[in-house]
């Protein structure tokens, strides 16, 4: 199946985009200062889904902020856009009650790391294998 290219160059900071790559959506989001340090002061014990579920790392790989975001510096998150729960696109831009996503159909909320914290969805959003370089997000 086809890789593809993203050009992020132009992103702005608190912003994101939505692609659509193998048949679903992939949201990339370029996220605040504020977003980056709200993620990784959540205790690991507070998460419903411990396990980081990014395709380029072990699947054991703990749902750390490190752990799920592109890049070193934590700006870019890449997560496929469909809830884990039955499938819904989740709503984004600081939607629901931490920030981060949330999918109206049942109501689950995802952080700003897009790991699961409230509601029936059993885990984290996807984070598929994806690289940056010079500005562009290579999917798959
Ligand atoms: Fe998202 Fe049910 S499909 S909460």
């Amino acid at each position: 199946l086809a890789s593809i290219d993203v050009d992020i160059s132009g992103l702005e900071e608190g912003s994101q985009l939505t692609v659509k790559w193998r048949g679903k959506p992939v949201f990339i989001r370029h996220r605040t200062a504020d977003e980056i340090e709200a993620a990784r002061e959540v205790p690991m014990s507070d998460l419903k889904d411990p396990i980081a579920r990014n395709d380029n790392l072990p699947g054991d790989a703990p749902a750390t902020d490190a752990d799920r975001a592109l890049d070193e510096e934590g700006k870019y998150l890449v997560m496929l856009g469909v809830c884990t729960h039955l499938g819904c696109v989740p709503l984004g831009d600081g939607a629901g009650d931490f920030g981060g996503w949330f999918c109206p159909c049942h109501g689950s909320h995802y952080d700003t790391a897009g790991r699961i914290r409230r509601g029936p969805a059993p885990e984290n959003l996807p984070v598929p294998v994806a690289v940056l370089a010079d500005g562009v997000v290579t999917l798959g």
